[in-house]
């Protein structure tokens, strides 16, 4: 995957720094050197490598990898940082932790995994199974730099599969059955929450979830403690889970775009105004400009009900795709214009968008105050020429196979994507207030036992 960032456009930071930065940064680059080589001195090879291992999670042949002296010097590992893609993943499974399978087929166990891959909130599943397929799961928890647990809370919530209540219990209950869990406090974990709701679908998230990796399209949902259960340095944004009838790229899709000469329409809003303030100021816009604007009522329900086609029929025929905040800050709508090819424009303040590591969303969109939607931004629309809209096409046609949750082995997708968002995440040690260690790696609990021998339920959080 190459970068997108913008050529020619370097950070002027360095450009900025001072006499007395410089300064500054040459006496730590002296410590650290010194330091480096008063650590070396410090220890015979031996002892040294006795640092950098840890005797319960990684083999002998791992330890050349993981010795961050190997060297001479501190080394950063080249594991996490580096140019290629190295980490092993653990993922549950349904059949060996108590109260899985209910977190992913409901109490009853009839909520269908099949019917829960499709629509925005797919990626509970798609992620799950594709990383069942990954070749960098493991079948060995000892090994694992990550672990991956699989629920399919919104699907199984939404089907009357558990309610909250027996969500949050059945939570509790699948997390004290895992040691690793409780030895990385969490930490080393990763979840998917693919709705807006975010982890607040596990009402106490905060107390057990608060330190686990958190995947979700979500940025920007409180509770009603006003708790964001998004973390910009710990958990990731994913895309949500377009339509595949639109996102197959060998096949045709089932919506093609259109040539910028032959939409109807400026700018289209395709949703529901849900009561909320930017949707509904829309609505209004598109009654005083109905040939800039188009903003039909969608039936979601009901003989009048949009077909699938027909919305990205609609979608396809404006120039600028309007992305609304509604009931929280992401919406499908931004990634659905990529496929056909209309330029979205956000209006949620709040939004955090994926993969910022790769992509500059400038290039590819476009983000207005929503304080501000009213004619001045229709009139901003219509001065951008021809050329430009084009060349962010253009654009967005290259970047939106990120969007898409392809198997790994293609060559730019969402899945390969979240893993180098994952990779990032890689520890080579964990700790947690509960956790503690002996000269010799020994890792052991406040009772002093070892962690071979902790036996499940293990406390929490
Ligand atoms: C969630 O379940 C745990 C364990 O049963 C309980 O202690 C906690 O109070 C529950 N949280 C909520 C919000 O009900
Ligand atoms: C995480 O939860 C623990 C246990 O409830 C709490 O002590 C801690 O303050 C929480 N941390 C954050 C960052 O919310
Ligand atoms: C580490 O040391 C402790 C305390 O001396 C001992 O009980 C334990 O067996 C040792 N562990 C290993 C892996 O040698």
């Amino acid at each position: 995957m190459g970068g997108w960032s913008r050529a020619g456009r370097s950070t002027p930071v360095a450009l900025h720094c001072g006499r007395a930065q410089q300064m500054g940064a040459l006496a730590l680059v002296t410590a650290t050197f010194f330091l480096t080589r008063l650590i070396d001195r410090s220890f015979p090879p031996s002892a040294a490598s006795s640092l950098a291992f840890s005797s319960r999670v990684h083999s002998a042949s791992d330890a050349r990898h993981l010795d961050p002296f190997a060297g001479g010097g501190l080394a950063w590992p080249d594991r996490a940082y580096g140019s290629e893609l190295s980490f092993k993943i653990f993922v549950y499974e349904e059949g060996e932790i108590d109260g899985l399978r209910e977190l992913m087929r409901g109490r009853d166990g009839t909520i269908s995994p099949d019917s829960c891959i499709r629509g925005q909130w797919g990626t509970q599943v798609k992620i799950h199974r594709l990383l069942l397929q990954s070749k960098f799961r493991t079948m060995k928890e000892e090994e694992a730099d990550l672990f991956f647990v699989p629920t399919y809370v919104k699907c199984v919530r939404m089907n009357g599969g558990l309610n909250d209540k027996e969500i949050n219990q059945t939570f509790v209950k699948v997390l004290s059955q895992m040691p690793y869990f409780r030895l990385s406090g969490g930490r080393d974990h990763i979840f998917v929450f693919p709705s807006g709701a975010g982890a607040h679908l596990f009402r106490s998230w905060a107390v057990f979830l608060n330190r686990s990796i958190i995947l979700t399209p979500e940025g920007d949902r409180t509770d009603k403690r006003d708790t964001s259960a998004f973390n910009t340095w710990k958990d990731i944004i994913i895309p949500g889970n377009v339509d595949d009838g639109m996102t197959v790229f060998h096949g045709s899709t089932v919506v093609q775009p259109i040539p910028l000469s032959k939409r109807k329409y400026l700018a289209n809003f395709l949703g529901r105004a849900q009561g909320k303030v930017g949707r509904l100021r829309l609505v209004e816009l598109a009654k005083q400009y109905p040939d800039k604007l188009e903003s039909p009522e969608l039936k979601l329900t009901g003989p009048n009900k949009l077909g699938r086609t027909e919305y990205f029929q609609h979608l396809r025929n404006a120039k600028f795709c309007l992305a609304p905040r509604g009931e929280s800050s992401w919406t499908l709508r931004f990634f659905e214009s990529y496929f056909v090819e209309c330029v979205p424009v956000i209006l949620s303040d709040q939004v955090e968008l994926p993969f910022q590591n790769i992509i500059d969303y400038s290039r590819i969109s476009i983000k207005w105050p929503s304080t501000r939607i009213g004619a001045e931004l229709l009139d901003y629309l219509q001065s951008i020429p021809d050329e430009a809209i084009e060349a962010m096409i253009a654009h967005g046609r290259k970047v939106r196979c990120l969007w898409v949750y392809a198997p790994e082995t293609e060559p730019c997708s969402a899945t390969l994507a979240t893993l180098w968002e994952l990779q990032r995440k890689v520890r080579r040690f964990h700790q947690s207030a509960e956790t503690f260690w002996l000269h010799n790696g020994s890792i052991i609990n406040r009772d002093l036992i070892p962690f071979q021998n902790w036996r499940t339920p293990v406390p929490l959080p």
